[in-house]
């Protein structure tokens, strides 16, 4: 069993005669009131990892934190993350008017979509966001009256690193961002076309652990930034260097060190404004990951064991509810909330109840006897887990909990099988 989880993370979650509290909470009684599968998210940990990220760099510089939404778009989440000072970053209108919902002012946001739609642009435009173009020839497809106020292009580097095959995004096969020559241009005619403010921006991979990656990627960034600087005469008003901050989900890895993290990006980010005489730009970063990973933890029932050549242990969440697992083979620490501390006696497979042969959560997970009604407590699943999920299966999307303290609160009701049914007619010509 993954014990080394709540030795990391012990502020959140403690072990009480073998069962696991979440906050002040018994995991138990929070499945029992809620049911399973449940997304538990602790508030006090959501706004620990903003103010350790946010302090460690804005001690140093002028410092903008973007969260990035799709990672776990829940309203309460986007809401402490706004009352803590964040801006947000959204990859589509959905994401724009979710925030926009949660007191997240136009000013506050940026788009940074690919492949957009003019509507989409439209939208974007309407809302008063900064856009963050990822081909700069997209500026051909705004309405010809539109207003620039801020604009922003996504760089590709050329380098990318990411903590799994699939994570990487930037590099010449990826299908973001811009060269350097393509930006240039881009630059040259957003200020043809009026606009007033620039950003730049990169997102070149998600879950890099090694903090040396981030000084070196900035580096690259920066000396392009000091190029089209210098061509185009534009002053900088923000250096967005993305998100990419990792987390540790085994028990091999080692938490970023923040703040020296932050240290060597901003010496970089000042000695790059220097060399090039670029005026003093806010920096930037847009992480999600690195925010709501480790605040949240699934809860899921043993619904069935079945003991063959190897031992089954059938869940009621599965790829529907976490895809990770299925779509990059990712390891989430898990834990039987219920039995904490029993001896590992098996390994087993830890499966949905999704009619795939990739549904499996776990596989050859060391675990104490496990049997019907348990309760397993994955971890890690605060980014990209209930926002990935889906109703294949027509199974229903899991609920959503928030925890302070001694509290739990629901933040997003059990879909229900009418939701699934939601939308759909039958056209009445099969009716007769
Ligand atoms: N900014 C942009 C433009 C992004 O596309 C992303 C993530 C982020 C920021 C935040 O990256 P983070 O700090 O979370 O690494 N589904 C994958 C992760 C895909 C990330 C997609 N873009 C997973 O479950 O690991």
């Amino acid at each position: 069993m993954d014990r080394w989880i709540l030795r990391l993370l012990a502020d959140s979650y403690s072990n009480k005669d073998g069962v696991l509290f979440i906050e002040e909470l018994s995991s138990i009684d929070i499945a029992e009131r809620f049911g399973t599968p449940v997304y538990v998210t602790s508030e006090s940990r959501l706004r620990e990892n903003y103010r350790r990220l946010y302090k460690a760099f804005s001690r140093l510089s002028r410092f903008r934190l973007f969260y990035a939404v799709k990672a776990n778009s829940n309203l309460a989440v986007l809401t402490v993350l706004r009352q803590e000072g964040a801006w947000a970053d959204c990859s589509c209108p959905a994401e724009i008017y979710e925030a926009r919902i949660a007191g997240f002012n136009g000013e506050r946001l940026l788009y940074t979509g690919n492949y957009n739609s003019r509507e989409e642009l439209r939208f974007a435009l309407d809302a008063g966001v900064t856009i963050n173009f990822d081909d700069p020839s997209m500026l051909n497809k705004l309405p010809s009256n539109a207003k620039l106020n801020g604009i922003c292009f996504r760089i590709n580097p050329g380098i990318g690193k990411g903590g799994r095959e699939g994570l990487v995004f930037a590099g010449p096969d990826a299908k973001f961002g811009s060269s350097e020559d393509h930006a240039m241009k881009g630059y040259k005619k957003a200020k043809e076309m009026g606009a007033k403010s620039f950003g730049i921006h990169m997102m070149t991979g998600s879950n890099v652990l090694d903090p040396r990656y981030f000084p070196a990627i900035t580096e690259v960034l920066m000396d392009i930034a000091g190029r089209i600087a210098k061509e185009t005469g534009i002053e900088f008003e923000f250096v967005n260097i993305g998100g990419g901050f990792g987390v540790p989900y085994t028990d091999n890895e080692t938490p970023l060190p923040i703040d020296e993290v932050a240290k060597s990006v901003v010496d970089v980010f000042k000695s790059k404004l220097d060399e090039y005489r670029m005026g003093s730009p806010t920096l930037a970063a847009e992480p999600g990951r690195y925010l709501v990973a480790d605040t949240t933890v699934l809860l899921a029932r043993v619904c069935h064991v079945k003991k063959s050549e190897k031992t089954f242990v059938g869940i009621d969440a599965g790829m529907n509810t976490l895809l990770r697992p299925a779509l990059y083979k990712a390891y989430h620490p898990m834990l039987t909330a219920n039995r904490l501390n029993e001896e590992d006696v098996e390994q087993v497979n830890i499966c949905g109840q999704i009619c795939e042969n990739t549904d499996i959560i776990a596989r050859d997970r060391s675990m104490p006897r496990m049997q019907e009604g348990d309760l397993l407590a994955i971890f890690n699943a605060g980014a990209y887990g209930f926002s990935m999920s889906s109703q294949y299966n027509n199974r229903p999307r899991a609920a959503e909990v928030i925890v302070l303290k001694d509290s739990a609160e629901l933040i997003r009701r059990r879909e229900s099988i009418h939701d699934l049914l939601e939308g759909q007619q039958i056209p009445a010509r099969l009716l007769q």
